[in-house]
């Protein structure tokens, strides 16, 4: 067994401008589907092999997490994971903090699981995660028992006192979030009685798909996941899914690029995700489904999009939780497009690596285009991107979504702080090459 170095990326990236995107590209594997597959796999009782699993930072820091709470888990280095589950009680507390980097993913669904497992833990982050809201984990779980603290403000680091018997709730999620669904459901997988957490509008749910192929007995009706504690998880095998939300820089990409055809195999296509096809398909993009299938308890598709003519749309609110990855992308489409796209009830972006709504701003205005900040969303008047530099501030997002707007863009463009591309995407730049995009380190 050996251990892959998870590649770098540059932190300033250069991107000459023009150029089409063509041919076929493999996008890496889902990155919550990865984050969940260690997880799960890890509370299995035996051992699970994971086949493309991305191998970015933050499912490394998962790894990592459960490597020091106790668990075997060997990266073969191809996307290919051994994971030697201990069972819902046999993971142990760890000697140290875990630090999880840059991944909200990691803390919150490891907050359930150690909440409901009342194992002692600190859990830390780098400065992008240490400001992010952490009472909507610890709230409900601190209602179910367990003894969750954070910092003054709510954020990290993540003090878990152990020890306490949780009792299950029923919670009713302030924000519509997969992850304080996931670590309330992880925690209900150990409390006495029936958890169920009902979510304001839909939100991934790849915990769900899991749980169940794992054996778990959970129900979803009308918004509502029930599923009763004391249950254990059977040993899987799971092959990950090509991840939509990095798909995503590429359709878009491909869509604002006139000359684009570009093929993408077996990318996820969960209906809990593909706001952006729907977006994308709004304003005029074409995108074909080919063969679609399930890989486990995934549905698939390879997609192929083209370079069109594209249009500004109200985006319905109703697609925020199903894009919410997406939108520094789907803002670039905006930028690209004939009038004017408007987004509200997106509030929650702000809360993301970074604020998503204020930094998108201030780099599509630093290129020349027109927009319309508001609390919960954005207005953006397409037209021609300029070249120009603009700052990603370590939002692995924000970077690869600018380095797309060069196709359309009439001079280079600068990305600073752009080395947080590896936490999701550590092939990105090659990737973007291989089918056209003139990208290099500054
Ligand atoms: C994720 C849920 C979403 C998403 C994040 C991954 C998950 O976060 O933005 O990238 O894997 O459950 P929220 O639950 O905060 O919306």
């Amino acid at each position: 067994m050996w251990y892959r170095k998870p590649m770098s990326v540059a932190n300033d990236l250069i991107v000459a401008p023009g150029g089409a995107l063509t041919g076929s590209i493999v996008i890496p594997g889902d990155k919550s589907v990865s984050h969940r597959s260690v997880m799960f796999g890890a509370l299995a009782d035996g051992v699970c092999q994971v086949s493309d699993c991305l191998l970015g930072e933050d499912v490394l820091a998962t790894m990592d997490a459960f490597r020091a709470l106790g668990v075997k888990v060997d990266n073969h280095g191809d996307g290919r994971l051994t994971v030697h589950g201990v069972g819902v009680d046999g993971l142990k507390a760890p000697a140290a903090p875990l630090y999880l980097g840059n991944s909200g993913t990691s803390m919150r669904l490891l907050c359930g699981i150690l909440a409901g497992a009342g194992l002692p833990a600190t859990l830390s982050g780098d400065p992008s995660l240490s400001r992010r809201p952490m009472r909507r984990v610890a709230e409900p779980l601190n209602a179910m028992g367990a003894r969750l603290s954070t910092a003054a403000g709510g954020t990290p680091p993540v003090v878990l006192a152990g020890g306490g018997r949780l009792t299950a709730i029923d919670y009713l999620l302030p924000v519509a979030s997969a992850q304080v669904k996931s670590a309330v459901l992880l925690a209900g997988l150990y409390a006495d009685g029936v958890t169920r957490v009902t979510e304001p509008a839909p939100t991934r749910d790849h915990t769900e798909l899991m749980l169940r192929a794992c054996g778990v007995e959970l129900e979803s009706v009308g918004g509502t996941v029930s599923l009763r504690g004391g249950q254990r998880l059977r040993p899987f095998d799971i092959a990950v899914p090509a991840d939509i939300s990095s798909a995503a820089f590429f359709i878009v990409g491909a869509a604002i690029a006139p000359g684009s055809c570009l093929r993408m195999p077996a990318v996820g296509v969960n209906p809990t995700r593909t706001g952006v096809l729907d977006i994308m398909a709004a304003m005029g993009a074409r995108i074909d489904h080919g063969a679609p299938r399930l890989v486990g308890s995934e549905p698939v598709a390879d997609l192929t999009v083209h370079g069109s003519a594209l249009r500004g749309i109200d985006i319905p609110q109703a697609a925020v939780p199903l894009a919410i990855d997406e939108f520094p992308a789907v803002f670039i489409a905006a930028a690209c497009a004939q009038g004017r796209t408007v987004l509200h009830g997106a509030e929650e972006l702000r809360h993301k690596e970074s604020d998503r709504i204020a930094v998108m701003a201030d780099g599509l205005n630093a290129l020349g285009i027109g927009t319309e900040v508001f609390d919960d969303g954005i207005a953006i008047d397409g037209g021609q991107l300029r070249g120009g530099e603009i700052d990603a501030h370590g939002d692995h997002r924000i970077a690869m979504a600018f380095a797309m707007a060069a196709l359309r863009a009439d001079g280079p463009i600068t990305i600073r702080n752009a080395a947080n591309i590896a936490t999701s995407f550590p092939t990105f730049v090659s990737a973007a090459r291989a089918c056209g995009l003139r990208i290099a380190s500054s």
